[in-house]
């Protein structure tokens, strides 16, 4: 049983699908490992780190050939492939449906294409989720840039020279990403609000020290979907929350937001106009900018300046603190793996719930219900 991770491809993409730490628990469990020389790199592992944790490291054909499974961070071009096993197992994030070329290649070359990213969310796969695992920190980070460009301190500072005010920070969409960046601002000293369509978040807002701006009394509140994410909002709804944003948004000095739908492009929080109303040297970080975006005007890995304001945000966020996100990213693989493996065949066998969840492609074909038709 041979398990390959590859060097990752796509453009800016830092991190990598296993660490040493991982390499030892999958040989622990009786895999063989190969890692692509220069793999780690980035994310600041030597292939010499590989070699210590018992994987083999050598070129991109050596490592797939003969292999049974193959680990990556963004899905590999079906060409990277060849000579591994028939019927090859690759995890990954496959952005389904986005590339579904690339799902259609996969199934054409009867490897079984397992997406990361349709991962259920049920208990006991939270430790396998890598949606939430590199939300989280990608939250953390977007405060960190927004402070980085911001002109001003986040804490109030009490000096012999006068006062310095705290921050406003507003955070748009509380789920993973926004709930991290939330816990973030707050430890930065900031002031903090935030808002979301889904009403339960109200408690958490407020459990970390935060200030809630919520739209009542408008129907369709509760914007509450599958598996906890949200649904699209009535027009309604949209209206109201157009006017609290605008009141609200103006009086702030950062504004993270964080808002997707699954399937969809990211709904549009901000306007132009109210980019206009806030003040000189503010800074708006776009977590969704590239899921379309949820600002109007930004533009992924740019400083946008509009208004006076800076709008900025990254094609790929979690790529930009890879040493962790790739740790994390690993240990997702790693779980979802060893949770499933079959001592006597030595190898993972997959249960209904969530081998039909995140399979693609199996025996020649495309075989997810989420993207028949
Ligand atoms: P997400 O990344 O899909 O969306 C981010 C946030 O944006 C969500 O909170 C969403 O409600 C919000 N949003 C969408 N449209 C909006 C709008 N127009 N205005 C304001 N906010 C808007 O969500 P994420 O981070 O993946 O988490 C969603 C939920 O799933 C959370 O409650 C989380 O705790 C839960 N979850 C459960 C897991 C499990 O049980 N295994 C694993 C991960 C998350």
């Amino acid at each position: 049983m041979k398990i390959a991770v590859l060097a990752e491809r796509a453009e800016g993409e830092a991190r990598v699908a296993a660490t040493p730490e991982t390499v030892k628990k999958f040989i622990a469990l009786g895999a063989k490992v190969s890692v692509e020389a220069g793999a780690g790199l980035a994310a600041a592992i030597s292939d010499e780190a590989y070699r210590e944790a018992g994987a083999e490291v050598g070129t991109a054909a050596a490592t797939v050939k003969g292999v049974e499974i193959v680990l990556a961070v963004q899905a590999p071009d079906v060409n990277l492939l060849k000579g591994a096993n028939p019927g090859a197992w690759v995890a990954a994030v496959f952005d389904p449906f986005g590339r579904k070329d690339r799902v259609e290649a996969y199934a054409e070359a009867g490897f079984e294409a397992l997406a990361m990213e349709f991962m259920p969310r049920i208990t006991r796969a939270q430790s396998m989720d890598v949606l939430s695992s590199q939300s989280n920190l990608a939250g953390y980070k977007a405060v960190i840039a927004a402070a980085d460009q911001f002109g001003r301190a986040f804490p109030m500072m009490m000096t012999a020279a006068g006062t310095v005010q705290a921050a406003r920070v507003f955070v748009m969409g509380v789920g993973v990403a926004g709930l991290q960046a939330i816990a973030t601002a707050k430890r930065l000293g900031a002031q903090v609000s935030a808002t979301d369509v889904r009403s339960a978040t109200k408690e958490q807002i407020q459990s970390l020290g935060a200030k809630p701006i919520f739209v009542e009394n408008v129907a369709g509140i509760e914007g509450e979907g599958a598996g906890g994410y949200a649904t699209e909002m009535s027009p309604e709804y949209q209206a109201a929350q157009a006017e609290l944003v605008s009141s609200h948004i103006a009086r702030q000095d950062i504004v993270i937001t964080t808002a997707l739908i699954p399937g969809r492009t990211a709904p549009r929080l901000i306007t132009d106009a109210q980019i206009a109303t806030m003040k000189p040297g503010s800074v708006i970080f776009d977590l969704a900018v590239a899921q379309g975006g949820n600002v109007e005007g930004s533009a992924a890995d740019q400083v946008v300046e509009k208004h006076s304001v800076f709008i900025m945000g990254y094609s790929n966020t979690p790529a930009h603190l890879a040493a962790d996100t790739s740790a994390l990213f690993a240990r997702n693989h790693y779980n979802f793996l060893s949770a499933f493996w079959d001592k006597e065949q030595g190898k993972p066998v997959l249960d209904e719930e969530i081998g039909n969840a995140v399979r693609l492609t199996q025996g020649g074909k495309i075989v997810n219900e989420r993207l028949a038709g």
